[in-house]
């Protein structure tokens, strides 16, 4: 094709650009309408004003008013990439779920890994546990497996969560801090709130300061449910264990890193994957029967707690190549909408109270992020599978059904625009003995918040142990009310008392506080009068000084 010369006015920026040198490369507005000039407006005479009259101005400035979306409400900062998962074949003894029944087959994925608590623009090194969001476009479906690189949680219910975050991002008043663990909100809920505790101890460790996001680990948290063939179900939690080892840096260093490049992590998975240097996990499971959760010491329905691969050790089933970094971030990355709910046949929910109320969070978030009910119609949302079914219309429908038919039953002829539901290979739910009456509790499965936060001290290396003793010591350094330090460190005493001490000592508290008492942790599961009595008449049972758990 003729290439065309440039004729627009003479001024500042309207001489010379390149320009297009065949019919592919010159710039249309959206309606596809060749545009002359991308520099001047349209304007009554040479100086203006401009004129109301210029639809391409106009197109262009009203695109640009509406670029920004919100923001995810957490883990607002991400980056992702696109790979391969390739399954090993041993799994399919405990579940039917298509992607790993056939070993070496690849099912293509699309990964996101983000911070929690910090704003999108905020940097990669923030102290922060990081997101492991894969998504498994699968035969059957998309699967998310939507994980962290700490496999508990802060919290056990979900009802907690609004109030978490509201404490973990920066304060309403003053917009700050915007990425940080270091200030009073976040230390008073998580003080008053002795189930944090074990997680605690994870994002005071050096796992919270990765020093790429291919050196880390992933964990699905939750126990999920696996379905055979037969139906048999057992228990798993997901593992993701990076080929590379893991690694993280030191406090000096993140800190500089987080001014001379905050995109430090985002850099490194973009200069890797094109480097040719693809990331690998393998993902491995725990898999376990109820007569292994019957007399396992803590409920595997509670987040705050690991099943030690001592005595469930991980078996590995399949591994995942991140080979591909997005041709667009925001219709990739930022658009990506993982979801717990979405899940395929041979894996299931269990009743665990956290990811209960997950299932419902995302897709209401994500439907106000991604402006509608249609957000799966975006090609990275999209499943990679066929889909049938009759849901229509909404804002931004793109993949309306075909035909006459749109309800169920019908008479018409049964074929791929007319779809049924079919019993033998749908989605079953597994079976899950239920019982009981309706009420607001925490069952007292869910007590005992110190043990495996003390194995966990345990299982570090000295150094290791250091870096937890000056974590917790800068962190609440920098929190401005006392009680809340002290409160932190009588938690602490329940864990381990050198690292108590070393905390105290750190930041010079000339008094130690007394343990919050092992009691207050089973007292969690009070019944609402119980606690209201307290609230009343203060933790009297408490010994020592009175640290104002319940009540400030
Ligand atoms: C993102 C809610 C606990 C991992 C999100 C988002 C919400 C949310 C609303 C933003 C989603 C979006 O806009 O696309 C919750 C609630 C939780 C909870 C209500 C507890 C009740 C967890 C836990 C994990 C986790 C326990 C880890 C196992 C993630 C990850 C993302 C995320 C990785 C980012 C996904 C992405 O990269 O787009 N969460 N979350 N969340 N959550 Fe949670």
């Amino acid at each position: 094709a003729e290439s065309f010369k440039y004729k627009g006015n003479k001024g500042n920026g309207g001489e010379l650009h390149q320009l297009p040198e065949s019919d592919d490369q010159r710039m249309t507005t959206a309606q596809g309408c060749p545009i002359s000039d991308n520099q001047n407006s349209l304007k009554a005479g040479q100086r203006g004003p401009t004129l109301l009259e210029d639809q391409v101005f106009r197109e262009k400035m009203f695109s640009f008013d509406h670029e920004r979306i919100p923001e995810r409400v957490v883990h607002a900062r991400g980056y992702g990439a696109h790979g391969y998962f390739e399954s090993y074949g041993n799994a399919s003894e405990f579940t039917c779920a298509d992607v790993f029944q056939r070993k070496g087959e690849k099912t293509p994925v699309f990964t996101r890994f983000s911070t929690v608590a910090g704003n999108k623009g905020s940097p990669d090194l923030a102290r922060d546990v990081r997101g492991f969001a894969v998504k498994f476009y699968t035969k059957e479906g998309n699967w998310d497996l939507v994980g962290n690189n700490i496999p508990v949680f802060f919290i056990q219910d979900a009802m907690k969560f609004p109030d978490l975050i509201h404490a973990a991002k920066q304060e309403p008043d003053r917009g700050f801090p915007q990425a940080q663990t270091a200030h009073d909100n976040f230390w008073d809920f998580a003080s008053l709130s002795p189930e944090s505790v074990h997680m605690l101890m994870w994002a005071m460790s050096d796992r919270a300061i990765p020093r790429s996001l291919r050196f880390m680990e992933g964990f699905g948290v939750h126990t999920f449910k696996f379905i055979n063939a037969n139906g048999d179900e057992k228990f798993v939690k997901f593992h993701w264990k990076p080929v590379s080892g893991m690694q993280s840096v030191v406090w000096n260093e993140a800190l500089k890193i987080n001014g001379a490049d905050p995109d430090f992590h985002r850099r490194d998975l973009w200069d890797s994957i094109n480097a040719g240097d693809f990331p690998e996990w393998e993902l491995g499971v725990q898999v376990f029967d109820q007569a292994f959760a019957d007399s396992f010491e803590f409920d595997v329905f509670d987040a705050t707690k690991i099943i030690p691969e001592e005595q469930v050790p991980v078996t590995k089933i399949g591994k995942m190549v991140l080979d591909r970094v997005v041709d667009n971030f925001f219709a990739e990355t930022e658009q990506v909408a993982f979801c717990t709910q979405n899940i395929v046949p041979g894996i299931d929910f269990t009743p665990d109270p956290l990811l209960q109320g997950r299932n419902f969070s995302y897709l209401d978030t994500q439907t106000k992020r991604l402006g509608g009910p249609n957000f799966t119609h975006i090609p990275i949302n999209a499943p990679q599978c066929p889909m049938r079914h009759f849901q229509q219309d909404g804002h931004m429908a793109m993949t309306n059904p075909k035909g006459r038919v749109n309800y169920e039953p019908n008479s018409w002829e049964r074929d791929e625009n007319n779809p049924r539901a079919c019993p033998a290979h749908g989605f079953k739910s597994s079976s899950q003995p239920m019982e009981g009456d309706k009420l607001r509790y925490r069952s007292e499965t869910f007590a005992d918040h110190y043990s495996q936060a003390l194995q966990f001290y345990n299982s570090q290396t000295d150094v290791e142990k250091m870096h937890i003793q000056n974590a917790f010591v800068f962190e609440l350094s920098k929190v401005e009310k006392l009680a809340i330090r002290e409160r932190v460190v009588s938690h602490l005493l329940n864990v381990d008392e050198e690292l108590a001490n070393a905390v105290a000592k750190g930041l010079g508290l000339t008094e130690m506080p007394e343990k919050a008492e092992a009691a207050m942790a089973t007292r969690t599961d009070l019944k609402t009068s119980d606690a209201l009595s307290i609230l009343k008449n203060g933790p009297s049972s408490f010994a020592g000084r009175k640290l104002g758990i319940f009540c400030c």
